[in-house]
């Protein structure tokens, strides 16, 4: 059958505009780091994808590296598009990056101009299209010049196979670097992805206010602690989860005792919101004016249906904030 977005897509979504620019994100975004690989099973991924645009997620995230194998997600994602989204291509933004280890020897790594432009010419390969919305640097590399590594994505954009730079992860003074670099060659820096999350809160020591006075997006990745902030393992590490998983980056010893104290305690406060626990994530991390979109991973359609119902309930109170705020430390 062929896929029919619905009608309804975009009564439902917020847009909120990144930093100072043109493009409006959704405040759901939804990533494919996990489950989109060729060891996943593609009518999952499919599903996924599908019920995301119809509940008015515009953006999808990939990288060069997602899989595994690596690079597998671009190709489950190129399938998708082809079959179902080609139509509807000008409605989305898609991203990608480069940045980790994709081939072997010293050129598919890191931040050169050489790796950025042929990973870049190998993702638009694997996605069957010809440009990515936002192409990004996936880390920093203190060894490559800024100048160059940004220089690379000025390169990226003015070929028009981007249309917008990011960079993912960099500190406050090289995100101001970076900014400057790009504005003076008249590639404006769109877009920050850092993590944040209610137990990893960096981007409140100076990122954030970077962002706002630069005028430059964000998108946080891992909302939900890779899954620790919702109730996956409330009852210890279930199956077919992503701690679980053998090809899974996640250390199960993260899922620490004093962790899930915690979300239970959490818990009790999304309770109250009338929201589950992954919601009440989303929507704490959404409560900062310089975050554009949260950027969630999901393994089945239910996920991403709870992290869009999040959206109706943004706002905390004081009080509210202040009890997360003793629960985090373990006042509480
Ligand atoms: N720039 C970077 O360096 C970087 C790094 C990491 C990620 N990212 C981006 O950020 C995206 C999101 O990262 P993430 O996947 O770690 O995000 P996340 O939203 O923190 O975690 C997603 C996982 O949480 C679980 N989950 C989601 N919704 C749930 C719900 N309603 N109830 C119960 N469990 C739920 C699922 O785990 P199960 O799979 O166990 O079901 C899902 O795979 C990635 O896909 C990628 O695009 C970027």
């Amino acid at each position: 059958m062929v896929y029919q977005a619905s009608e309804s897509r975009y009564n439902e979504m917020i847009y909120r505009r990144c930093g100072r620019s043109g493009i409006k994100l959704p405040a759901i975004s939804l990533g494919l780091w996990y489950n989109f690989g060729g060891v996943d099973i593609f009518e999952n991924g499919r599903a996924m994808v599908r019920r995301a645009f119809d509940l008015g997620i515009t953006h999808f995230d990939l990288a060069n590296n997602y899989g595994p194998p690596s690079g597998s997600a671009e190709e489950t994602f190129g399938q998708i598009l082809k079959k179902d989204l080609k139509p509807y291509r000008n409605e989305l933004i898609i991203s990608s990056k480069a940045g980790w280890e994709m081939w072997p020897g010293p050129y598919g790594n890191f931040g050169s101009r050489k790796y950025l432009i042929a990973s870049l010419d190998q993702s638009l390969k694997k996605l069957g299209i010809d440009y990515v919305d936002i192409f990004y640097h996936h880390r920093p590399d203190s060894e490559t010049p800024l100048e160059e590594t940004m220089g690379a994505l000025e390169q990226i954009v003015h070929s028009g196979k981007a249309l917008y730079a990011g960079i993912s992860q960099y500190q406050p003074d090289d995100t101001l670097r970076a900014a400057k670099i790009l504005r003076e060659s008249r590639t404006p820096l769109l877009i920050h992805q850092p993590n944040y999350n209610l137990f990893d809160r960096w981007i409140e020591n100076g990122l954030l206010d970077t962002l706002s006075d630069q005028g430059i997006g964000c998108i946080v990745f891992s909302p939900l602690a890779q899954g620790i902030l919702t109730d996956r393992y409330l009852r210890g590490i279930q199956k077919d989860s992503r701690a679980a998983k053998p090809h899974s980056y996640m250390d199960k010893k993260s899922i620490t005792e004093d962790k899930i104290t915690k979300v239970n305690k959490l818990n009790k406060i999304a309770g109250e919101r009338g929201q589950s626990m992954a919601q009440m994530a989303i929507s704490w991390v959404l409560r900062q004016p310089a975050v554009t979109s949260a950027l969630v991973g999901a393994s089945k359609v239910r996920h991403i249906e709870d992290a869009a119902s999040a959206l109706t309930n943004l706002s905390f109170s004081q009080e509210e904030l202040t009890h997360i705020d003793q629960i985090l430390v373990g006042q509480v």
